[in-house]
């Protein structure tokens, strides 16, 4: 088996725990979950439950995790997934500290069979939220936060690369969190070796262009920086899109149809590589989502001076694609005479 020993990359990575039956000590502390709920997801089981700290409680948090039935049933990409995952947080870590923004790793476990990471519960992601309940005032300051949180990643050579509702969380005090970082990488010196695995498509694809560059990035072509902070442009128009109208999934699930028109009929959506998947992004795709985002946005005039923006944000051509700055005020502006 193609398999590098998890040590090899995340051996000092922080905060390393011994967990057993959802204990753990750590610097003289002895820890325990009680979890709620747990809910498997490709092979990955996300588990909802309580931190207690010397018998006190502390806070909510999940445990994303794996665990190998028997030696015979090791799921390599699973397992490898979660190390990549506790790698990312390392390095973003060590480049911009904590931020509340972003998931942050509290503790993480591995051995040969079994690894998991510990985060905070966030609450609902946007892919579960009822949106309606959310004024116009609320829903522009989420996408004002959401547009200035990537692009302070961006700024760190950072991309997370897997945006879409159901890597978005939604907090009680309405504070957008990003999670998820399972596929994101440092431009400058991060290289994920499993953007060759196979993925289940269904509602990804959300930033086609950004892994295509990624990809022959990878394989020695030169692109400017500004390509890449501006390769994830459509899964954020698509959000901001989604969330004005109050259905966060439309842009990825009408990304979902358009790709799936566009690829030849013997190849199978639900199982494409990445690679070939993104080959997807082309003219045809940009103008067929623009038409559709604009003849939605012209049944709601109210949202009419969002329309050149996400137009923008959907050029084929990305030099002509605004940066976040610039769009962060055209927002600024409509958000003063709501
Ligand atoms: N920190 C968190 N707070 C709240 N919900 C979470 C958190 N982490 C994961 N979830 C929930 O679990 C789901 C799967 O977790 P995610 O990290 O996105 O895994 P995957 O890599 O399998 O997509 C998310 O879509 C979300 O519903
Ligand atoms: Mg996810």
């Amino acid at each position: 088996m193609d398999f590098t020993h998890p040590s090899e990359k995340i051996l000092n990575a922080p905060r390393r725990i011994n967990m057993t039956r959802c204990k753990f000590s750590y610097e003289g502390e002895s820890y325990k979950i009680v979890l709620h709920e747990v809910k498997s997801h490709n092979c990955i089981k996300i588990c909802f439950g309580d931190l207690y700290i010397n018998g006190q409680f502390n806070k909510q948090i999940v445990v994303k995790a794996y665990e190998s039935i028997s030696i015979n049933h090791f799921d390599f990409d699973a397992y490898t997934g979660l190390v990549d995952e506790i790698e990312i947080h390392t390095k973003i870590e060590s480049k911009i500290g904590y931020s509340k923004y972003f998931s942050h790793m509290l503790f993480h476990y591995w051995n040969e069979t079994s690894i998991g990471v510990i985060y905070d519960y966030f609450g609902t992601t946007l892919e579960k939220i009822d949106m309606t309940q959310y004024s116009p005032k609320s829903k522009i300051l989420m996408i004002q936060q959401l547009i200035n949180q990537i692009n302070f990643l961006q700024e760190n050579d950072i991309y997370h690369g897997d945006l879409k509702p159901s890597n978005i969380c939604i907090t009680s005090n309405e504070e957008i969190i990003l999670i998820d970082f399972g596929i994101g990488y440092f431009k400058d010196f991060y290289c994920n070796p499993r953007l060759n695995i196979k993925y289940n498509t269904t509602i990804t694809a959300g930033s086609p262009e950004y892994v295509g560059i990624y990809l022959a990035f990878r394989a020695g072509k030169e692109y400017p920086k500004e390509l890449f902070d501006k390769s994830q442009h459509f899964a954020i128009a698509g959000l901001i899109f989604g969330i004005l109208i109050n259905k966060p999934r439309i842009y990825f699930s009408k990304c979902f149809k358009i790709i799936n028109s566009l690829k030849s009929a013997n190849e199978n959506l639900e199982n494409l590589n990445l690679a070939t998947r993104f080959k997807y992004f082309n003219d045809e795709f940009c103008n067929t989502m623009s038409n559709f985002i604009s003849s939605e946005l012209d049944l709601i005039p109210e949202l009419n001076e969002f329309k050149p923006i996400l137009l923008n944000m959907l050029e084929y051509d990305y030099k002509k694609r605004l940066d976040f700055n610039s769009i962060l005020s055209q927002i600024e502006q409509i958000n003063k005479y709501i």
